[in-house]
């Protein structure tokens, strides 16, 4: 199982172990002879799967009280119209956003449609290789929204400014892989592909007392409230991305949490840009102190080598090595399941490639 060193942006590594649980289940789940994807969601044996997932996260995250913890469906992407649509007031309604990458700039287009949306920090201007700083968020806005982590371009937030509004932060490519104060946002929401498990769910964790204030009529499944009252079982939940998410989240737990992750991720990318900074044959490609932990951009300094830099690290079994078409060069994905090993894989063949 995960013979390849899979360096995949997302959907991504998870670990063996917790696919190998996950293919059980679909045979036959907790030895009812039923699988899991055959049960009704609201069966007992289910309604506890949804039960752990959450008291995971809760767990985990340590989610203070007064938050609920749902597990949506339409990725982090349909979080983008459906903040807005809970948090923008209709009349008047303002917001402020970070512009840092891609899927921001597909967040404030959405805003856009609903009010009145200020971009107070971009970094457009270099093709998003840093993280703005020192802007100032308007006192009279709804929310402010930023990206923690922009999975295509390798930047990550490192600390998180003082907001006059409510704190809004999509967090799909980073959340679990480090510690975050979740006191210190109002609302978190994150694709659950790369840390958490498959496609297929979103997580969202919401300040209850936030809701309901905006003076919009929302849609029944785009209202946060639906889905909190109804413990994220209004609809059909997506019962497998759940399940595994759940496994994986467990398997988080059993290594030591949130505090080991983050250890291991750190010793991750230490290894990889100390290697990217030693060797002249390659350029990192966001700003150093703004360098993601999850997603590591870089590029050759002679592009003579590329043909065979490809052929040696497809040989040595790495996979999903390939940079974003918006940047080019290499994106090296180091989520949570990706273990050190591979990436001293890479740094071999890195160095390798200096010998030839
Ligand atoms: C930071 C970030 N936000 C949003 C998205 C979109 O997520 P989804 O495909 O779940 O809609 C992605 C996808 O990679 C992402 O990396």
């Amino acid at each position: 199982m995960n013979k390849k060193h899979n360096f995949s942006a997302g959907p991504c590594i998870l670990p063996p172990e917790v696919l190998k649980k996950a293919s059980e289940s679909i045979l036959n789940f907790n030895n009812d002879n039923l699988s899991l994807i055959e049960i009704s969601h609201r069966s007992k044996p289910f309604v506890a799967v949804m039960d752990k997932a959450i008291e995971l996260v809760k767990e985990l995250l340590k989610v203070p009280k007064g938050y609920s913890v749902l597990f949506l469906q339409g990725g982090a992407s349909l979080e983008f119209l459906m903040v807005p649509l809970n948090l923008m007031k209709e009349k008047g309604g303002k917001s402020a956003y970070t512009n840092t990458g891609a899927w921001a700039k597909k967040a404030i287009d959405e805003a856009k449609q609903l009010g009145e949306t200020i971009v107070v920090g971009d970094s457009s201007d270099k093709n998003y290789n840093y993280i703005p700083k020192g802007y100032i968020i308007p006192e009279d806005v709804d929310y402010f929204h930023c990206t923690s982590n922009n999975t295509i371009f390798g930047t990550q937030m490192k600390d998180f400014p003082e907001v006059p509004s409510l704190m809004v932060c999509d967090m799909s490519s980073d959340i679990f892989s480090r510690k975050i104060d979740i006191s210190k946002f109002d609302l978190i929401y994150a694709g659950a592909q790369k840390n958490m498990g498959p496609a297929g769910t979103t997580l969202v964790i919401v300040k209850d007392d936030i809701l309901g204030k905006t003076g919009r009529n929302i849609p029944t499944m785009l209202n946060y409230n639906t889905h909190i009252s109804k413990e994220s079982m209004f609809n059909t939940p997506p019962v497998f991305a759940i399940y595994v998410s759940m496994l994986n989240l467990q398997w988080l737990k059993d290594h030591g949490g949130i505090e080991w992750i983050e250890d291991l991720n750190n010793q991750k990318a230490e290894m990889i840009y100390n290697e990217i900074d030693r060797n002249p044959l390659f350029k990192g490609v966001a700003e150093k102190e703004d360098r993601s932990n999850m997603n590591v951009t870089f590029t050759l300094t002679d592009p003579n080598k590329e043909s065979l830099f490809n052929q040696m690290w497809e040989n040595s079994g790495i996979n999903g090595l390939k940079g974003h078409r918006s940047v080019g060069g290499y994106r090296a994905s180091m989520y949570n399941a990706l273990p050190l090993e591979s990436v001293q894989a890479l740094v071999n063949v890195m160095k390798n490639l200096e010998n030839n």
